[in-house]
């Protein structure tokens, strides 16, 4: 079972490392929750409710589907590096990625 590392950016600037295995078909969205981190996920993870935005500031991921981009369309706090957390599959987010929350903002 291979496991990637991966970080969250906590607003103070700090680098929290989180741990998951990647086998186990979980969205970054769920691991995130998990972490108890303070994403709504008022869709259930449908790319409808922008609730789990993040930035993802080092690595890469699977590409956004059609359904991610018109809803970060339509919010106005977006970057060029600004996901939907729920969209994204652990088993292709990059070891060593480092994200930043940013649906609380919404
Ligand atoms: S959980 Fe609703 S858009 Fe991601």
């Amino acid at each position: 079972m291979a496991d990637i590392t991966f970080f969250v950016e906590e607003p103070d600037g700090q680098r929290t490392p989180i741990e998951v295995p990647t086998d186990m078909g979980l969205s970054l969205m769920e691991v995130l929750k998990g972490s108890d981190y303070p994403i709504l996920a008022t869709c259930g993870g449908m790319a409808l409710c922008a609730t789990c935005h993040i930035e993802l500031l080092e690595g890469h991921a699977n590409d956004p589907t059609d359904a991610e981009l018109d809803m970060l369309d339509t919010l106005f706090n977006t970057t060029e590096q600004s996901r939907l957390s729920c969209q994204i599959r652990i088993s292709e987010l990059s070891h060593g990625a480092v994200l930043r929350l940013r649906g609380e903002t919404n």
